[in-house]
């Protein structure tokens, strides 16, 4: 079994909140840095902490990849809108087919839904992930970030599912 399929999937549970807010922190400043203002990646970077994570795990399907028992990526979506939140991979497990792996278990779960689009609002750095796995682009929208005046450019996207 080659590398891209090895990545063992399961439900977030309240004690990988932790875990989770430093991978994703992490995945911002290593990934997201170079295209985006420091003012923008300091606002929002400081909004992500273990609480959120936890409150968001109640909220949304919050799914985790795991490499030798250690969470490498998380993907977390909220059915309702068929709509993938948010999609971060640790620096150290990059490029190593975590982030297909979560997309491609969030797209089965909307299908078996009934659903048949998936639709994401993509960081300016992962737009051709997304483009690459069949994704479109919908149009450009800025985000405030939660609790502060700070805005982050996206791309909205959408795939229809079949
Ligand atoms: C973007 C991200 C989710 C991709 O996950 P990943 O596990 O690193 O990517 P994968 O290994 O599954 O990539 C599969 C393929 O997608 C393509 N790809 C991956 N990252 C890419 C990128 N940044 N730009 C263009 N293509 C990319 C490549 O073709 C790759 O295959 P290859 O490595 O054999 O060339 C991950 O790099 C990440 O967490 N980035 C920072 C956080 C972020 O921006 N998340 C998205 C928020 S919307």
């Amino acid at each position: 079994m080659g590398e891209r399929d090895a990545w063992k999937i399961r439900t977030a549970e309240p004690d990988d909140a932790e875990e989770i807010s430093a991978l994703h922190r992490a995945s911002i400043l290593s990934a997201c840095a170079s295209w985006y203002h420091p003012v923008q990646i300091r606002a929002w970077v400081e909004r992500i902490t273990p609480e959120v994570h936890r409150q968001l795990m109640a909220d949304r399907r919050t799914r985790v990849a795991l490499d030798d028992g250690a969470i490498s990526a998380f993907c977390t979506m909220t059915m309702e809108e068929a709509m993938v939140n948010a999609l971060y991979v640790a620096p150290f497990a990059m490029h190593r087919g975590a982030g297909q792996a979560l997309l491609a278990d969030a797209e089965e779960a909307l299908l078996t839904a009934g659903r048949h689009e998936v639709n994401l609002h993509a960081t300016l750095n992962a737009a051709d992930f997304y483009r690459w796995l069949g994704y479109v682009d919908v149009r450009e929208e800025s985000t405030r970030i939660r609790g502060s005046s700070v805005a982050l450019p996206a791309i909205v996207m959408r795939k229809p599912l079949i």
